[in-house]
């Protein structure tokens, strides 16, 4: 069979969506497939290169002209998908642009392995994750830490960041309609969330202490089934941009306030230009597009996603792709076979 033509596939400016939402899908599903293969080797940094390699090869291969807004850090320490990189078939000017429509330029966000030591250790939960909208529309968070209280649908406006914990889940309950002792509160294991924890159990909501993979969780929220009601607590704020732009889709609320917690995080902050540190972010301030589209793919499984399964003739993997635009959410359950199948494809 032939190929289709790259310009026959393009992106066109103005109007993301539906072709966005494939080549989103191709580029997670890249990624994915390649850091399975690491899965439970014990080395996180090799995990790492193996998504970043693989993701932006597949990005070479989409016919956008993408710009890195959150990558993998600055281009001194990152030598692929470094912020500020231009990504996308027609981003390298060696590809003809087609005549018409123009190429749209998008604005790219990526974790290509989100929970890097979970898939080093075989644990639930890593994703590779990447979010695009037109220009402008996905905050240049700074690679530092973030306050975050995260919440699905129901309780949009219910929460404040700076409340009180307890005030925080009777609220939640009361729009779930259920008793705070049935509310599962998802928090990273982490030393700096002593207080937050014990302020919780003190409520008598249930716990789920987490070592990784806040972004998964945040987009659990707004998923019904999934058993997790809010995250709450400090993490990564390229992670909190990425939950935005998934929430965006899905109608969720991400309250978030930047944390940095040494002098270089706090000089990433300066060089930004970002001079209010206090500034509470809404869901649209963190991603403010009018054309969101984001994709993730599972690598170990979890609860959001299942991950990647391979046997004799390929690799089956499942993902999520979702655009704002179009209020549409998408599970994708894909098999990558290498070689002609020599036997069925197993259904469901
Ligand atoms: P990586 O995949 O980059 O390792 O991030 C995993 C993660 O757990 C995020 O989900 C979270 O936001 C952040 O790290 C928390 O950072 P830290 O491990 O420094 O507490």
């Amino acid at each position: 069979m032939q190929a289709l033509p790259l310009h026959s596939q393009t992106v066109p400016a103005g109007s993301l969506e539906p072709a966005l939402g494939l080549h989103l899908l191709r580029v997670v599903e890249a990624a994915a497939l390649a850091a399975a293969r690491t899965m439970g080797q014990g080395n996180p940094h090799a995990a790492d290169q193996a998504a970043v390699e693989a993701m932006r090869a597949a990005l070479a291969e989409a016919p956008l002209d993408g710009r890195i807004v959150i990558g993998e850090g600055e281009r001194d320490q990152a030598p692929m998908l470094f912020i500020g990189e231009r990504v996308g078939a027609y981003a390298a000017e060696t590809e003809p642009r087609p005549p018409a429509p123009a190429p749209a330029e998008v604005d790219i966000a990526v974790d290509p392995l989100e929970g890097t030591n979970l898939c080093a250790t075989g644990a639930p939960g890593a994703i590779a994750v990447m979010a695009a909208s037109e220009s402008g529309g996905l905050l240049h968070a700074p690679d530092c830490y973030m306050e975050k209280i995260i919440v699905g649908p129901e309780c949009r406006g219910a929460v404040e960041l700076d409340a009180p914990v307890e005030r925080n889940l009777r609220a939640i309950a009361r729009r779930l309609d259920r008793d705070i002792e049935d509310l599962v509160v998802v928090v990273l294991d982490r030393p700096r969330h002593q207080r937050l924890i014990a302020e919780i159990r003190a409520t008598g909501a249930r716990i789920r202490l987490i070592t990784d993979g806040d972004l998964s969780a945040g987009i659990a929220t707004a998923l019904q089934g999934t058993a997790v009601h809010v995250v709450m607590g400090t993490g990564g704020a390229p992670e909190g941009v990425l939950t935005a732009a998934a929430l965006r889709c899905l109608n969720g609320e991400i309250l978030a306030r930047l944390a940095p917690s040494d002098e270089p995080q706090r000089e990433r902050i300066a060089r930004m230009g970002i001079r209010h540190l206090q500034r509470i972010y809404h869901t649209a301030d963190l991603a403010p597009g009018q054309q969101l589209v984001f994709a993730a793919c599972g690598v170990t499984g979890g609860s959001l996603l299942r991950g990647v399964r391979f046997f004799r003739d390929g690799a089956r993997t499942h993902a999520l792709v979702m655009s704002s635009a179009q209020s549409l959410v998408r599970f994708t359950d894909s098999v990558h076979f290498d070689r002609r199948p020599a036997s069925r494809v197993r259904f469901g």
